[in-house]
């Protein structure tokens, strides 16, 4: 294994960055390609036919031009629809980052938690059997909220976020049948940790937030366990389609310890 091969990360934008942060606390030392899709954004709005396809080509694609030991789909929609696909067809180590229901499942204390995510991961059969196997005897309610997407992308570029799209979201998850005893709620997007802050304001104290970024990057950390890492520069932040959709976001990559974005 060459000590500067990278890790991919691959989002359809941002949202995939809380992965990388998360990554970076426990492997700060390795090489990291991230990987927008921008010219497919958003995947929450696709087919899972669209989807899958897209996203296996281009992670072939990358895998022949960036040799990553390893790749993780930093995209719950993406991961939900097309992981299985990926894996068979690409030969190294594939982390998917899938709605963290066990752990919410093991926190509620009323039995009653929501999910947040985009229409395309409400609907997968993934989250059925998530919800089947780790879920079982409480209730799940899940609504998509693709709006909160562009506030998240809007607020890494230093933009105000539209707090009326985000108590939309909030509203309505809490207006369904059952939803004002929810205690905890999944956020099944990796775009929507971003909005934490916002989130956690409009809805109780005692509501927990819960994402997979910490697990996600213990896995990696775990597959990756006893091999070298050699930086050959800054981390590199990769843009499918024009590099122009990566502008104002100059601050956000800057401070990941990230080169200027690049066209893929
Ligand atoms: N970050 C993606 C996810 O986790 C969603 C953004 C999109 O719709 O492309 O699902």
């Amino acid at each position: 294994m060459d000590a500067s091969s990278p890790i991919l990360l691959f989002d359809t934008g941002v949202g995939g960055l809380t992965v990388y942060d998360a990554l970076c606390r426990v492997l700060p030392q390795a090489p990291v390609i991230f990987a927008a899709d921008y010219a497919g954004l958003p995947y929450g709005k696709k087919t899972e036919a669209e989807v899958a396809a897209r996203v296996s080509g281009l992670l072939g694609r990358m895998s022949e031009r960036y040799r990553p030991r390893l790749a993780c789909i930093a995209c719950n929609t993406a991961s939900t629809i097309a992981l299985g696909m990926v894996r068979e067809v690409l030969e190294i180590p594939i982390v998917g980052t899938v709605p963290a229901i066990k752990p919410a499942a093991l926190q509620t204390q009323t039995g009653t938690f929501g999910l947040i995510g985009t229409q395309a991961t409400i609907r997968q059969r993934y989250v059925d059997d998530l919800e089947r196997d780790f879920a079982g005897g409480k209730s799940l309610l899940r609504i998509a909220a693709p709006d909160l997407v562009d506030e998240a992308e809007a607020k890494l570029r230093g933009k105000p976020v539209d707090m009326a799209v985000v108590e939309e979201a909030v509203q309505r998850l809490r207006g369904m049948e059952g939803g004002e005893d929810i205690d905890a709620v999944v956020l099944a997007c990796t775009h929507f940790p971003l909005l934490r802050e916002e989130l956690g304001a409009l809805f109780r104290s005692d509501v927990a937030l819960i994402d997979g970024a910490d697990g996600i990057a213990r896995r990696i950390a775990h597959l990756l366990e006893g091999q070298e890492f050699a930086s050959k520069g800054p981390n590199r932040f990769v843009v499918v389609g024009d590099v122009m959709a990566a502008d104002g976001l100059e601050r956000a990559l800057a401070e990941r310890g990230f080169g200027a974005p690049e066209a893929f």
